[in-house]
């Protein structure tokens, strides 16, 4: 099987290995799906996520109201290596130097849905990222990579992080909702575009118009956030008059 390779996957520590499976999508999607790699069946059967993972993924993309078919589907590393076992680090650099860079610039998406940390970090290297934070919690716990925060890439779209369906299913599908709002969170900027200002700022002493533009504004956007604070107050909740207006800062 290993023995077709392009002469591109020469030179590469997975030569031997079983595949390559490439893409599976329209060349004008809008929208990329990159995995890891291909797993057992999708070797067999020659097609990206047509495995358990990819029944996974199937199902959260119907829910958000993504096509599969109108998505390109791709892997960071074209070849299979041993479930559960990480990639060798010069694969994932070979195979996004032969394949994923020119499937990335020939099809010019607008937003690129990545399937756990080894697609989230071939595209979002720490030298660019905004969202530190993120990436040292992943450290700790793996779950913080579905993060789905977006973040814009300065090749000029909008990368959206998640989990790996196959991660998710380690889990007992505990995390299978969190996945869920990751992929709904892709669909979001897919639809609507992602906010291109991630800065904090504040306002001290807001005017209530202020406060009711600003609240509006977040609400729709497909991420942000914003901490209203109120001044210390000696009352129990349940002893606090809701009708009693309470001046706020916006931070
Ligand atoms: N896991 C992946 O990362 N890609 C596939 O194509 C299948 C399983």
């Amino acid at each position: 099987m290993a023995l077709n390779k392009p002469t591109k996957c020469q030179g590469c520590p997975l030569y031997a290995a079983p595949g390559p499976v490439f893409s599976e999508g329209p060349k004008d999607a809008d929208f990329i799906i990159i995995g890891q790699n291909p797993g057992p069946t999708e070797i067999q059967e020659g097609r990206p996520f047509v495995g358990s993972s990819g029944q996974i993924l199937n199902r959260t993309l119907q829910r958000a109201g993504i096509s599969r078919a109108s998505s390109y589907v791709t892997n960071v590393v074209k070849c299979f290596t041993k479930p559960g076992t990480p990639v060798p680090p010069e694969a994932v650099r070979h195979c996004k130097k032969a394949f994923l860079d020119d499937e990335i610039k020939e099809l010019k998406p607008k937003v690129v849905l990545t399937l756990g940390q080894e697609a989230f970090n071939i595209l979002c290297s720490p030298k660019h990222l905004a969202l530190v934070h993120v990436r040292k919690a992943a450290k700790k716990d793996p779950s913080y990579w579905l993060a789905g925060a977006p973040y814009h890439h300065p090749g000029g779209f909008v990368v959206v992080g998640a989990a790996h369906p196959a991660f998710v299913a380690r889990t007992g599908f505990a995390l299978l909702p969190k996945l869920q709002r990751q992929i709904e969170q892709a669909k979001q900027v897919l639809d609507h575009g992602a906010p291109t200002i991630l800065d904090v700022t504040y306002n001290y002493n807001p005017s209530d118009k202020e406060v009711y533009d600003y609240v509006d504004y977040m609400l729709s956007q497909p991420a942000g956030g914003c901490d209203i604070e109120t001044p210390y107050k000696t009352e129990e909740e349940d002893e606090v008059n809701i009708q009693e207006t309470t001046r706020v800062s916006l931070i």
